[in-house]
């Protein structure tokens, strides 16, 4: 019997095509983010769900949905799926790593940039008429070449953030739990440093670990409170990484100097008070929007999602302990 597979969103054509070659196909034509109800509605008939950071796949979800045997995630993050309920029920929980780190590690220094050179307070500034007199002190911002960068994480994302420092003729310093190969430190030219001397030191931190139990409010009152005033923040990463409300508390009592954010705690509503804020930069979670790279993430999930239904271990298993004990 042919394999039947929800989406649950809106996606590329062409992967939507490629899954339509092999498999059943429904697409939710919905622009939003199906309730939990409507979730389940959707997958208890399918075998495999394409689903998006905006989905939540719990354990409820799971059990409502026993005949469902494969969620592919549409993001290399996978802390929207409940991964231990998932591997307990067989269910295999698929990623779109690597075709990101590139377009992310860009956007990362683009938000860097701008918030080190105040962009976008300079252009709502010029696009409300005010920009009369060129001023020596206009818009004053901060030097990004030959400063220190701290990277907190330094997996995929942050290798490639680093990458592209060396330009700026930067000192990298770098805090991760995991241990780093050495030849790939020495080949980034990165030095690791404890995470308390990288926030006392950095000029501008970058974060980029995944959300987990360790890793939530990573940056709080009390962290930020060890950095320079003169410090930039930048988040790609997840949202609940920074405490928003410690971040709006940094911001206005001067313990750093601004931020650029592309995610947020309680995406997609965003903390009120940092709306008034004029050095921070908000993005709508779009550091992988690139043409190229999301169709190549919306590939990828669909070819996890095939090799998963086929039987076949997919190329980007997230559960690997699923393997022998797979729904069938
Ligand atoms: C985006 O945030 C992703 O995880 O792919």
């Amino acid at each position: 019997m042919t394999a039947r597979v929800y989406v649950t969103r809106p996606i590329f054509d062409q992967g939507v095509e490629r899954l339509k070659r092999e498999v059943h196909v429904e697409v939710n034509s919905d622009e939003r983010v199906l309730s939990k109800s409507e979730l389940i509605s959707h997958l208890r008939e399918a075998d495999g769900a394409l689903t998006l950071l905006t989905d939540i796949i719990n354990r409820e979800v799971l059990d409502a949905c026993p005949r469902l045997k494969v969620v592919a995630n549409f993001a290399v993050g996978f802390n929207n799926v409940d991964i231990e309920a998932a591997t307990e029920r067989g269910v295999i929980v698929t990623n779109t790593p690597g075709v990101l780190t590139e377009t992310t590690a860009d956007f990362a220094w683009t938000l860097l940039m701008a918030a080190a050179r105040r962009v976008v307070e300079a252009d709502r500034f010029a696009r409300a008429g005010k920009f009369k007199m060129w001023g020596p002190k206009m818009f004053l911002g901060h030097d990004v070449y030959g400063k220190t960068l701290g990277l907190i994480g330094l997996g995929r994302i942050g290798q490639a953030v680093a990458r592209r420092a060396s330009g700026f003729n930067m000192k990298v310093i770098f805090h991760d739990a995991e241990p780093i190969p050495e030849q790939v430190l020495q080949d980034l030219g990165v030095t690791p440093a404890p995470l308390e001397e990288l926030l006392r030191i950095s000029d501008f931190i970058s974060v980029h670990v995944p959300l987990l139990a360790e890793t939530k409010h990573l940056l709080s009152d009390r962290t930020f409170a060890m950095m320079k005033p003169t410090c930039v923040v930048v988040n790609t990463s997840r949202g609940p990484v920074v405490d928003e409300k410690a971040l709006v508390r940094a911001l206005k009592n001067g313990k750093i100097a601004a931020a650029a954010l592309d995610v947020f705690e309680r995406e997609p509503e965003i903390e009120p008070e940092l709306f008034d804020i004029d050095n921070v930069v908000i993005a709508p979670h779009i550091a992988s929007a690139s043409h190229e790279t999301r169709l190549k993430m919306c590939m990828m999930a669909a070819e996890n999602l095939l090799a998963s239904l086929k039987g076949n271990r997919p190329p980007n298993l997230v559960n690997p302990e699923v393997w022998g004990k797979r729904r069938s």
